[in-house]
């Protein structure tokens, strides 16, 4: 089974979107690495923001019929061969693929709400195509909005990146109720939750040293802890040239912590394939 990442937390501003990005990318490139037989990874933008597609293809401006909005407003038995029609080439690789956002997302979520099945509409089809990718990852807005219900059902693993700043890791453990929460509630045992991922580290600062050790010895997060990633100024001069980090800089601070990341995300992959 392809493992289906997801990067999520209601805090906005968190480094959803970059991680995602930078690992969908990390994980394609580490797979060439390896020899792997199936090295494309595919990237999806649940976020009406769609700073995911803006980064990794150039533009944010996509036709609502090519984009996550046609698949999950799709008839049932149109919607898998839409996500395949939909897909797109990013700039930053030939391997990575991306099933792009459009502005109109906001405007599915209100046309969905209520609808029986609608929290399915990205997994259904997605479960038809997933083995074509050695991994799909998928970026989230900031909300628990039925489109990140959407992305959480589609997933195998969710990752949550925060920031190391008290109210944020306060708020971890009601990020991972929520999930559990969703795993349970919709009957979706195979939801893992796969990771912490504490961004913007800036080891200068004492309160975010205090806390990463705090993340680290707590008894319930510290086990989820999978890396850290440092405040690098490195990331945003990457995203304004619309490049990933590694393009953009491979021996930046923040390029060598998410290789690191991608790493160990891509030896679960190839357990798996074992
Ligand atoms: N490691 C880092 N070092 C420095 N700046 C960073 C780092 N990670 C992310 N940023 C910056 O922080 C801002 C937010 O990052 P990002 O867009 O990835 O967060 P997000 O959680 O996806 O936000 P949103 O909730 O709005 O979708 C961006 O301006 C980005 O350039
Ligand atoms: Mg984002």
């Amino acid at each position: 089974m392809t493992r289906v990442f997801v990067f999520t937390n209601h805090k906005g501003g968190v480094g959803k979107s970059t991680s995602a990005t930078n690992l969908a990318y990390g994980i394609s490139a580490l797979l060439r690495q390896m020899n792997a037989p199936n090295c494309h990874v595919l990237l999806i933008d649940t976020d009406q923001q769609r700073h995911a597609t803006l980064v990794t293809t150039g533009s944010n401006n996509y036709d609502h019929a090519r984009s996550l909005y046609a698949v999950v407003m799709a008839e049932r038995r149109l919607a898998a061969q839409t996500l395949m029609d939909s897909i797109i080439p990013s700039q930053w690789d030939e391997y990575l693929h991306v099933l792009p956002a459009s502005k109109s997302l906001e405007q599915a979520e209100r046309e969905l709400s209520g609808v029986a099945g609608a929290p399915y509409r990205l997994a259904e089809p997605l479960s038809k195509v997933a083995s074509q990718y050695a991994a799909v990852v998928i970026d989230t807005h900031p909300s628990f909005s039925l489109m990140t219900e959407m992305a959480l059902l589609a997933a195998t693993d969710a990752i949550v990146p925060a920031e190391p700043r008290y109210l944020e890791t306060v708020g971890l453990l009601s990020v991972i109720e929520k999930i559990a929460e969703i795993r349970d509630g919709w009957r979706h045992p195979n939801l893992r939750i796969s990771g912490l991922l504490v961004t913007k580290m800036d080891r200068r600062i004492r309160g975010h040293r205090h806390l990463l050790d705090e993340l680290s010895t707590h008894p319930q997060l510290g086990k989820l802890l999978l890396g850290v990633i440092p405040a690098n100024e490195a990331v945003s001069y990457a995203h304004s040239q619309h490049q990933s980090l590694f393009g953009y800089d491979p021996k930046a601070t923040a390029s060598q912590a998410y290789a690191r990341v991608a790493a160990t995300l891509s030896r679960l992959i190839s357990r798996d394939r074992i």
